[in-house]
């Protein structure tokens, strides 16, 4: 089981990032910080009873055949990136995570309520978007003869077990509300319930994406620093910034992983976009792609664009399945493609984009997982929200709020008190 990382022009590291003092103050932060009571990522995938409460509502509500879940944002990227990636067909899903009237109304259009289990997830329980699809969703149910004394046959919440508007609505109801830990934040969330319920239901091995997350460990904290490919990735990453590359793409050739490209944008981007104590804005900018479709769209501005983009180009070594491509057609560019198998015309392509991406003086970063499977998942969520936390704390920010969030949706909630007051001119 690998998962391994290489690095192109590794000289273009900074010496002062690398400096012994700078390594071992920033490393001393990051364990202080995994290692904390108020930080629970790193630690998360140990809590054995967390799995168990969601093993426990799969038997209860396994015969339903539609898993919707309705959430925003950490609440929802994680979840349907499992599913996408590792998800065995043999369930529908719907996420529910945008207030578009036009979108949910198809969206509920495809749903019989006697087969669904709807999961609500909202780490707050405030979010106006998740609430107000909970408000249309429990009318939809009345609509349609399900009473709410009835809606704990068909709900489960997840939620912040000490502050949350969900645990109050879930007690009056009687529905199971599963935990999403205090001390772990929504865009770190996707190894406790708010992603372990989905992956159950998707038939994921839950067990074997905890235990990859476990074994990633010995890698992530490596304690020799020179050798540690967290702080190198680090490293990399932040000197090439200061070159002006301050655009992180991440590219994996595979179109299931197209999703984590997506769950890797909102870690990024709303961990590491901040205003440091000085007051000074940083922040590197996720650019979600995936191969080999993005190399007949994305790949040429990578290529001639600005020089602004550090590409993290993801291959999977030994896919679960491959197609030969003889042929006897008598095309010639069919028929150069005849001696091969799909899978290693992938390779070439990924291949050739590192060596086009080589020569262009584009930096890039090669990450290589044998197999696409809930272990090596397991490894990558791990390496990806680490690297995130160190980045942030050499940053000098603090990678776990996201106070401007928060201020867009406390302007938003001003506006419709306004509304309410004044009219619809607000
Ligand atoms: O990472 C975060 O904390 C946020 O992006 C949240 O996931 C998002 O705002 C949804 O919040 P909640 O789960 O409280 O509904």
């Amino acid at each position: 089981m690998s998962f391994s990382i290489s690095f192109d022009h590794t000289d273009r590291i900074k010496p002062a990032l690398t400096e012994a003092s700078f390594v071992q103050e920033s490393w001393k932060k990051f364990l202080q910080t995994i290692n904390s009571d108020e930080i629970g990522f790193f630690h998360v995938n140990l809590r054995k009873e967390l799995l168990h409460s969601c093993m426990e509502i799969y038997e209860k509500f396994q015969s339903r055949t539609h898993f919707i879940q309705v959430g925003i944002g950490g609440s929802s990227l994680g979840p349907e990136m499992l599913v996408s990636a590792l998800g065995n067909n043999k369930r529908n899903f719907t996420f529910i995570n945008n207030i578009d009237a036009e979108k949910l109304h198809d969206q509920l259009s495809q749903i019989e309520p006697q087969k669904a289990l709807f999961y609500f997830v909202s780490k707050s329980g405030g979010t106006a978007e998740t609430n107000a699809c909970l408000a249309i969703i429990c009318q939809w149910l009345k609509d349609k003869g399900i009473e709410e004394k009835d809606f704990k046959n068909y709900f489960v919440f997840a939620t912040d077990p000490v502050k949350s508007d969900f645990l109050e609505l879930s007690k009056k109801w009687g529905v199971t509300c599963l935990e999403v830990p205090s001390n772990v934040g929504g865009r770190f969330s996707v190894l406790t319930p708010v992603g372990l319920l989905p992956a159950l239901f998707a038939g994921i091995n839950t067990t074997e994406l905890l235990e990859g997350a476990q074994e990633s460990k010995k890698f992530l904290l490596n304690t020799d620093l020179n050798e540690n490919i967290l702080i190198q990735s680090a490293q990399y990453l932040l000197s090439l910034n200061e070159e002006g590359f301050n655009q992180t793409v991440l590219m994996p050739y595979s179109s299931r992983l197209r999703d984590l490209s997506f769950w890797f944008v909102q870690l990024w981007a709303e961990s590491l976009g901040k205003k440091t104590q000085e007051g000074k804005s940083v922040g590197l900018t996720p650019v979600p792609a995936y191969g080999a479709t993005d190399q007949h769209s994305q790949v040429q501005l990578f290529m001639e664009g600005p020089p602004d983009k550090v590409c993290l180009m993801l291959e999977i070594e030994k896919p679960a399945h491959d197609f030969s491509l003889a042929n006897d057609l008598e095309t010639g560019s069919l028929q150069k493609l005849s001696p091969y198998n799909l899978s290693q015309l992938m390779k070439a392509e990924f291949n050739g984009t590192l060596k086009a991406l080589s020569e262009a003086q584009r930096p890039y970063m090669h990450l290589t997982i044998d197999g696409l499977d809930p272990h090596h998942m397991g490894q990558m969520i791990l390496y990806f929200e680490s690297l995130t936390a160190l980045v942030g704390l050499m940053l000098n920010i603090n990678p776990f709020d996201q106070p401007g969030v928060e201020a867009g949706k406390r302007f938003a909630f001003e506006w419709l008190y306004l509304v309410e007051k004044n009219g619809p001119k607000g």
